[in-house]
């Protein structure tokens, strides 16, 4: 019998340390993996700054005044969705749901904006986080491609 679930078409597996300069690279791994399915360029745009967020937390929080392990697995799917999921070992979230509420920042510097899971939001299909206080956090973003290419 034919199944009409999605299928996981590919996946790929990467981890690096948490340094900012990481987050470009993380950028680009998305972009690199996001073309199988060849997306529109405000497709990658979209995922490519939700990434950045995402894994900017783990250099900026998770692993605050230390140098973790960014996980990040990706995913493409048969009906051309993609998921993103980004995973640190650092400090956990209390409270997920003040976390994502717009403007909320622990951010005593005043250096964020505490927009990052907004923008997470706001660019992706859904962001799923999972968090435990001293364990550690899993964001997970999935973005559904459009069938119809409009910029080519
Ligand atoms: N991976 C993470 N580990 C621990 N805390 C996190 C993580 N991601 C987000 N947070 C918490 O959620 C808050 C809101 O995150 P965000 O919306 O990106 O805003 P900002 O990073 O500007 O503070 C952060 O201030 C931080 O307290
Ligand atoms: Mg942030």
């Amino acid at each position: 019998m034919k199944s009409k679930e999605k299928s996981c078409e590919n996946t790929l597996k990467v981890s690096f340390e948490s340094l900012s300069r990481n987050e470009s690279l993380a950028r680009s791994l998305a972009s690199a993996f996001m073309t199988q399915l060849d997306p529109t360029v405000s497709e990658l745009a979209d995922m490519k700054c939700a990434v950045s967020e995402a894994v900017t937390n783990c250099t900026v929080h998770a692993y605050k005044n230390t140098v973790g392990t960014v996980y990040m697995t990706m995913k493409a799917y048969s009906d051309r969705s993609v998921r993103i999921e980004i995973r640190d070992k650092g400090c956990g979230i209390d409270n997920i749901e003040e976390a994502m509420q717009p403007l909320f920042t622990t951010d005593p510097d005043g250096e964020r904006s505490g927009m990052g899971f907004t923008v997470m939001e706001n660019f992706t299909d859904g962001v799923r986080v999972i968090s435990r206080r001293g364990k550690g956090t899993k964001v997970t973003l999935t973005k559904k491609l459009s069938s119809l290419r409009s910029d080519t």
